[in-house]
């Protein structure tokens, strides 16, 4: 039996956050340049989408640059850059066909202005879409994120427009970028690194996480079905003791 069948549908996590990594490592083993990692990367991106909208995830946030990768070599950055602009031209249509709404998270506006162009278009293409919420996090860093959040809980108060004692998680949870999407019940981090590297900090106080040496363009469908399947046999006590849930 697949991992796809060993799936319980009823419960599957409604968020799913992934790290991508070891497209270079990935390209370097090959002899090759590490932006022919990237693009192979982009196929699967493209299959974990079709993955996830074909078991029904409502929610899929992939971390594709970090604030801290602006700090890499710059022709680096720049075919990123460019792989992004190409992907979100070349997938708009198949995210339409699958039923993908596309969104983006992160410091949008430090990313060239083509960037921000498309990436504005192609989630106005795919608004009206319902099975699944594509996030990329573009630019991103969880630290960023919370001190963003703090600034504007700050502004408020000192425009009396919210009293101190009345922020609580709730609230503070509203002011971060995945403000309408639930926390992921599941992290996937591939390539054999076994560190957050300033992703969803905030978000994840809870999350099960699963790592695998699986290089991110190795990665598939199946490899994701396979986490999902680990992710199932876990209890989730949330501070509680075994006899507690039911
Ligand atoms: C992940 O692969 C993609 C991005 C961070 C943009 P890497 O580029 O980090 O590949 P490795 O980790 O160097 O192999
Ligand atoms: C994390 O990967 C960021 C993304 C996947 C976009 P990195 O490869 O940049 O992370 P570190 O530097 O190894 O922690
Ligand atoms: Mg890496």
């Amino acid at each position: 039996m697949g991992f796809k069948e060993q799936i319980d549908k009823s419960r599957l996590p409604e968020h799913i956050a992934i790290i991508m990594d070891g497209n270079g490592r990935w390209a370097k083993n090959q002899g090759k340049f590490r932006s022919f990692g990237h693009e192979s990367g982009v196929l699967s991106v493209k299959d974990i989408v079709e993955g996830c909208a074909d078991i029904g995830v409502k929610y899929l946030t992939i971390y594709a640059f970090s604030t801290e990768n602006w700090n890499r070599p710059i022709e680096e950055v720049n075919a990123l850059m460019e792989l992004l602009i190409a992907t979100i031209n070349n997938e708009t249509d198949t995210l339409n066909k699958n039923n993908v709404r596309l969104n983006a998270i992160g410091d949008i506006a430090s990313l060239p202005q083509k960037c921000i162009d498309d990436l504005k278009s192609a989630m106005e293409e795919t608004s009206k879409n319902t099975s699944c919420t594509l996030t990329l996090a573009l630019s991103y860093s969880a630290r960023w994120e919370i001190v963003e959040a703090a600034k504007k809980l700050a502004r408020q108060a000192l425009d009396q427009k919210i009293n101190i004692d009345e922020i609580t998680e709730k609230v503070f949870s509203s002011q971060l970028t995945t403000v309408d999407m639930p926390d992921p019940e599941l992290m996937i981090r591939t390539s054999g690194e076994h560190r957050i590297s300033n992703y969803l900090l905030w978000q994840m106080a809870y999350t099960e996480f699963y790592f695998t040496e699986t290089l991110w363009p190795d990665f598939r469908k199946e490899d994701l079905f396979e986490a999902i399947v680990d992710y199932q046999k876990r209890e989730r006590r949330f501070g509680k003791i075994s006899e507690q849930l039911n």
